[in-house]
């Protein structure tokens, strides 16, 4: 089976956990983002701002990647303001007509709590339910061995 693992980070987190993910499922790896420095406070206050807005950004895929070539895709994001990040949300909302079948969400937060019912939510935005999905905590916990056990799930 032909892994897509894609991640948008801003503070490395997501980066570090789908990396690992990628690396025991033997998958591709691929960073989306916005195109936007959302580094130290000023790109912390243009998260928030993006939060908010009603419309979402235009996403890319780094490198050469067809998300159409793989036959399921594992999308790696942050939590931003009590919910998935409008970045994985705005990928799944551009990409979705293109994605194969099997979408799997890795979210991350620094929280100990699992956002579970907004993650769900973005089921409507993929138009489809999802295979699946993990939440971990990033702050002060081993959000690797998470990954682990999710690996062996999939
Ligand atoms: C704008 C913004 C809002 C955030 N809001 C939350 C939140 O509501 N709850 C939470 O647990 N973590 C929140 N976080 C923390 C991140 O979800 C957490 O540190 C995550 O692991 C960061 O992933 P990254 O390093 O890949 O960017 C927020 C971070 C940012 C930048």
């Amino acid at each position: 089976m032909k892994t897509l693992c894609l991640y948008y980070t801003r503070t490395n987190n997501t980066k570090i956990a789908m990396e690992h993910l990628a690396k025991l499922l033997g998958a591709d790896l691929a960073e989306y983002t916005d195109g936007k420095d959302r580094s130290g406070v000023t790109g912390y206050i243009g998260a928030c701002f993006a939060s908010m807005k009603k419309s979402y950004p235009a996403i890319t895929i780094k490198g050469n990647i067809q998300v159409e070539d793989y036959d399921r895709v594992v999308v790696g994001m942050p939590v931003w303001v009590e919910g998935p990040s409008v970045m994985g949300k705005a990928l799944i909302a551009q990409y979705k007509d293109r994605l194969p079948q099997d979408i799997y969400y890795v979210v991350t937060h620094m929280a100990p709590s699992g956002y579970d019912e907004k993650i769900q939510a973005m089921d409507k935005i993929l138009g489809r339910p999802s295979a699946g999905y993990v939440t971990m905590q990033t702050k002060k916990h081993d959000f690797l061995k998470d990954i682990e056990d999710f690996a062996k799930t999939l």
